[in-house]
């Protein structure tokens, strides 16, 4: 199967639409039913191969390195109180071994793209690289695995894409398909992309969601590209502006984490896998546990 070796996870950004639980814990760190949201997106990213995890990160969400860290004490305090299957459960969220996470600090949120360019220099070689963006989280099928099969050196761009209201347009980055263009399976050619256009200009009611496998060029056309939608540096008008853009409809389910009620519904449908009244997702260990 083809693999994407590096995944870099923008998590720098406030998470200001989940407070105040956002206060003092990072949105990547909320629990979903039992598991914080960065585990499912770590898990997805050794789904498509990952052996690089490259966290961009601020300095006050040192918690989310702490994730990473072993827990000696708690191991130990669950093996004599003879907590088998809790001890699988916290040696399950340890990284495999040849898998390496770095953390690259983006001290302010500059936007998606500037969050993006910053992972470039924990990035090794010139293939294309993953990103996932945690609060986006996908169930039932390891999306960026689907992304990483469908991915041909042809494609500059391919971004996970499902079709969203069109009042809605304005909160997501969408694609401008063209008249007719052909739908080959899951991917579509996409002659433009467009930041949170107004309803009434958007080109088509297709929009992002946060899984990307981006060419390495992205990383040029980053340094070059300049304050957008909200004043951010986006990542969407890099890939706008790198062509050979490709929309990837998922077999998954996406559920909007970075917001409120996102969250309870994604909670709602792992705590149905858990209780086996869900087909569970197969990529995720704790899950199959
Ligand atoms: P969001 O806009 O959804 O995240 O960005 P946010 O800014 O944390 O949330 P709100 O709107 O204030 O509630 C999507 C992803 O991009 C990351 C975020 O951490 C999130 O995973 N991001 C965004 C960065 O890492 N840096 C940025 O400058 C912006």
């Amino acid at each position: 199967m083809p693999r994407l070796d590096t995944v870099i996870f923008p998590v720098a950004g406030m998470g200001t639409r989940m407070l105040p639980a956002t206060k003092v814990t990072p949105k990547e760190l909320l629990p979903v039913y039992d598991t914080p949201l960065l585990h499912f997106a770590v898990e997805e990213a050794l789904a498509a191969g990952a052996r690089r995890l490259v966290m961009v990160s601020h300095p006050d969400k040192a918690a989310i390195e702490d994730w990473f860290a072993p827990q000696p004490e708690l191991e130990a305090s669950l093996a004599a109180k003879g907590k088998a299957d809790l001890l699988e459960v916290v040696r399950s969220s340890r990284l495999p071994d040849g898998v390496e996470v770095t953390f690259v600090m983006q001290d302010e949120p500059l936007g998606l793209g500037h969050a993006v360019l910053c992972g470039a220099e924990a990035v090794v070689g010139g293939g294309p690289v993953g990103v996932i963006l945690p609060d986006d989280l996908i169930l039932g099928s390891p999306a960026l695995a689907e992304m990483a099969e469908a991915w041909t050196g042809a494609m500059r761009s391919l971004v996970a894409a499902q079709e969203v209201p069109r009042e809605r347009v304005s909160s997501y980055g969408i694609f401008d398909c063209g008249e007719g263009t052909p739908e080959r399976g899951p991917v579509r050619a996409a002659t433009g992309f467009v930041e949170k256009p107004d309803p009434d200009d958007a080109p088509s009611r297709l929009a992002a969601v946060g899984r990307y496998v981006l060419g390495s060029a992205i990383f040029d056309v980053l340094r070059g590209t300049g304050t957008g939608a909200g004043g951010e540096v986006q990542l969407t008008d890099a890939i706008a502006a790198m062509g050979g853009i490709h929309a990837f409809r998922f077999s998954g389910t996406r559920h909007d984490c970075g917001s409120k009620d996102g969250m309870v519904e994604a909670t709602l449908a792992v705590q149905a896998m858990r209780h086996g009244s869900a087909r569970a997702a197969p990529h995720l260990r704790v899950a199959a546990e």
